[in-house]
């Protein structure tokens, strides 16, 4: 019988600390490896250092079954290691482009530590040509070394981190290496086959059982899941996916913005649209715009490494620039509707980039919210899952609420920022007597306006 590699994850964060958590309850010993001595500790506690739906009853089984060794040392996990991915982040530069200082420490400790054999797997998202000068940086720091590396970008959305790692719609791996590719691909084959036997009615989060119930499993067998291709091609493949669902989001903006002028209604208008197989209704929603640790950076990456081999991309420039004009658009809408923004109370919900998620990088809730108090409102927020994490980037002046009901208590206006389903279901009727205001802005279309309109609120989409 063939032995389960031993794998290291280099990175614990939402990518590294999922992958992990999924490999060590499918049967292999994986060391996660932080250089946050403090992420560790909550890791080896059983627990995930970030909220994702599900996660934290993986975590607390595989430490408990010993598959899952939490270490802040590459000295005691890279030596063991067969396989090791590297899933440290790569955030842009003030410039927009691909912060690769992680990912060549992460390169540098792997290469002084591995053993002859060792599979290195890049599962971050890093801009294409950058595997050939890892693998020259690896040969260089550690000569003798006899080593594999392969592109593997990962696919996982936030939110449903756990249940995208368990039902992969594609494997991209990318290599020179034919060996090394099919090593890679028989781990995930195996995560696959223990998927397949998982109930998800075992796990107490909803979010996972809802997950599992509304996006069935692909029904498409895994082998034609696999995409084995050249190294080059799947690092493109990664930013390229990404900068198209951004196009799709923009190009839903840019044409809510002529609906809300034509009288016509964005989601009916998408509906048709979407309706078409080669077009796909996903992501054709309007609203606030894209945000996350994802989009922005891999759409500015994309456009300055194409820069970088002289070849411009307006299509993505213009993506950019409708994104960031869809703040502007809600604090106008707002403003119009109230005559005048100066000393008005606007009630912030949702502050995470997307519902299902505490994280908040470069998420356009924050922005409306600093916007809005630098345009002399009155700004209270709310989030679910997000109030720690928002404190960063959010403006002191706006105040953090602890419920929906006292975020809107005596508001002249609410945004609904971010599709938490908290907002969705809320009793705004029975809410409205508390409210000052009628306005109301679903900056995500999100709600049904009828139930907003019979509330007694006044009902303001974003191109409807
Ligand atoms: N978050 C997502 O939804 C998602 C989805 C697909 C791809 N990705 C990509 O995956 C990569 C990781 O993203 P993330 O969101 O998990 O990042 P993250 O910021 O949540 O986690 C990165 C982790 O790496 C650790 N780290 C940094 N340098 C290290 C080093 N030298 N050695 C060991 N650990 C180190 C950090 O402490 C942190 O815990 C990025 O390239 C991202 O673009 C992210």
């Amino acid at each position: 019988m063939e032995t389960k590699p031993i794998i290291s994850i280099v990175g614990t964060g939402y990518v590294g600390l999922t992958s992990a958590a999924v490999l060590a309850n499918a049967g292999f010993k994986v060391f996660a490896v932080d250089i946050d001595p403090k992420k560790i500790d909550i890791i080896k506690s059983g627990k995930s250092h970030f909220f994702e739906g599900g996660l934290d009853e993986f975590v607390s089984k595989a430490v408990e079954t010993g598959n899952l060794l939490p270490t802040i040392s590459f000295k005691e996990s890279i030596p063991e290691s067969n396989i090791v991915f590297s899933c440290v982040g790569t955030p842009d530069n003030p410039d927009g482009s691909p912060n690769l200082e992680y990912i060549y420490s992460a390169a540098e400790s792997i290469a002084k530590n591995a053993k002859d054999g060792i599979v290195v797997v890049q599962k971050s998202t890093v801009p294409v040509g950058t595997g050939r000068k890892l693998m020259a940086h690896i040969a260089k720091v550690s000569p003798d070394l006899k080593f594999s590396y392969v592109s593997n970008p990962e696919f996982l959305r936030e939110g449903s981190a756990l249940f995208d790692t368990l039902n992969m719609d594609r494997v991209v791996v990318g290599s020179d290496d034919k060996e090394a590719l099919e090593k890679v691909v028989s781990v995930f084959t195996a995560v696959n086959d223990f998927a397949q036997d998982i109930d998800y009615s075992e796990f107490s989060d909803y979010r996972l059982n809802n997950v599992s119930k509304i996006t069935p499993f692909s029904k498409t067998p895994f082998s034609e899941r696999v995409f084995k291709m050249g190294l080059e091609s799947a690092e493109l493949v990664k930013v390229s996916a990404n900068a198209f669902l951004a196009l799709k989001i923009s190009f839903a903006n840019s044409i809510a913005k002529l609906a809300e002028k034509a009288d016509a209604d964005i989601v009916e208008v998408m509906n048709g649209v979407g309706s078409d197989f080669r077009i796909g209704r996903a992501f054709l929603y309007a609203g606030l715009g894209w945000g996350g640790g994802c989009f922005p950076k891999d759409v500015s990456g994309l456009i300055s490494v194409a820069e970088e081999y002289g070849v411009p991309l307006p299509i993505m420039d213009a993506a950019v620039e409708e994104n960031q004009s869809m703040v502007d658009h809600v604090v106008e809408k707002i403003r119009k509707s109230n005559g005048g923004i100066s000393k008005m109370k606007v009630a912030v919900l949702g502050l995470s980039f997307k519902p299902g998620t505490s994280d908040v990088r470069k998420s356009q809730a924050i922005k409306l919210a600093n916007k809005l108090h630098e345009k002399g409102a009155i700004v209270k927020a709310f989030d679910p899952q997000a109030m720690e994490e928002a404190k960063e980037d959010l403006n002191r002046n706006v105040e953090l609420s602890g419920s929906i009901s006292e975020c809107v208590n005596c508001s002249d206006a609410i945004v609904v920022a971010t599709d938490w389903n908290e907002f969705k279901e809320h009793n705004w009727k029975s809410e409205k007597k508390n409210v000052n205001g009628n306005i109301f802005v679903d900056a995500r279309n999100c709600l049904k306006a009828s139930e907003i309109q019979d509330a007694g609120f006044e009902y303001m989409g974003i191109g409807r």
